[in-house]
């Protein structure tokens, strides 16, 4: 068999960067895009790219047109991870229909014509998604309505498009972190911690069940997850959304 080729989306970002090193270091031929062009460009100075486009992944036609070139550059496709995302929060009440229309465009529409576009050639390969989703998919959060309803939306998603394409062999999974430490948490921490985003840190981890043990994820630890979930030992496992997360959406 050909190596295999994955797409890694939001590839700039500290777990879709931890995936690409995971992915490479198995020897996957990796391909990555972003908004971000200098981290891309930081990425593939650590990680052999086969491929990168800086893309505003918002658009339909945007995504269509970047598996265009993943495929002209690679000529095969064998998973895609949706891991682009944005964080922002505030009461629905004040919340703007920018943000709103962010949240939605990165998190959940990115995935799903990602995912539209790349579904004949994973259909040939018998490939996989991997969707990742959150804890705020799981439980709702005061203050973080559209993230939780883009990252539950992404649930649903991905489990239908698991229905679909279960007799093709293409299997569709999302995973669903916890708090990782990435940019995005730090991102959260300053421009939403009222000028202490120290506190604002140690009050998500007061949430976790494991009390003054809890700790934030590596983006390592999530990488190996969907590194599993790629693989055909994992071949009865789709339509599943895991949770990675210590337990935090279990319950209370
Ligand atoms: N960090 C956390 O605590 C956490 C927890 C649960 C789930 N997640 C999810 O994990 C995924 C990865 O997040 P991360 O923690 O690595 O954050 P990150 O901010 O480090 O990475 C996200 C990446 O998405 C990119 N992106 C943003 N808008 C884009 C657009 N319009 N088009 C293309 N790319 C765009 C950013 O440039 C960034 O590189 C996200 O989907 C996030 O929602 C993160």
């Amino acid at each position: 068999m050909s190596t295999p080729v994955i797409l890694i989306t939001g590839a700039a970002g500290g777990l879709g960067s931890a995936i690409a090193k995971r992915f490479s270091q198995s020897r996957w031929r990796v391909t990555a895009t972003d908004v971000d062009k200098a981290g891309l460009h930081a990425l593939n100075a650590l990680v052999p790219l086969d491929f990168s486009a800086t893309t505003d992944l918002r658009s339909a036609a945007n995504c269509q047109e970047l598996i265009a070139e993943v495929m002209v550059a690679t000529g095969r496709l064998d998973a895609v991870i949706n891991a682009a995302g944005v964080w922002r929060e505030g009461p629905v009440e004040r919340f703007g229909e920018e943000d709103f229309d962010l949240v939605m465009g990165v998190n959940l529409k990115a995935a799903f014509y990602i995912s539209q576009a790349a579904i004949p050639h994973l259909r040939e390969n018998r490939g996989c998604i991997v969707n990742i989703a959150s804890d705020a998919g799981r439980r709702a959060y005061r203050g973080s309505a559209a993230y939780c309803a883009s990252k539950a939306a992404l649930v649903m998603l991905s489990k239908t498009l698991a229905l679909e394409l279960a007799e093709h062999g293409v299997r569709v999974n999302t995973v669903s972190p916890g708090d990782i430490a990435t940019p995005m948490l730090d991102y959260q921490a300053e421009r939403y911690g009222k000028g202490n985003p120290s506190a604002y840190k140690r009050a998500l981890l007061r949430d976790y069940p494991q009390g003054r043990e809890a700790r934030f994820l590596r983006p390592e630890e999530v990488a190996e997850l969907v590194w599993y979930l790629c693989q055909p030992q994992a071949e009865a496992i789709t339509g599943a959304d895991l949770a990675i997360d210590f337990g935090l959406s279990a319950g209370k």
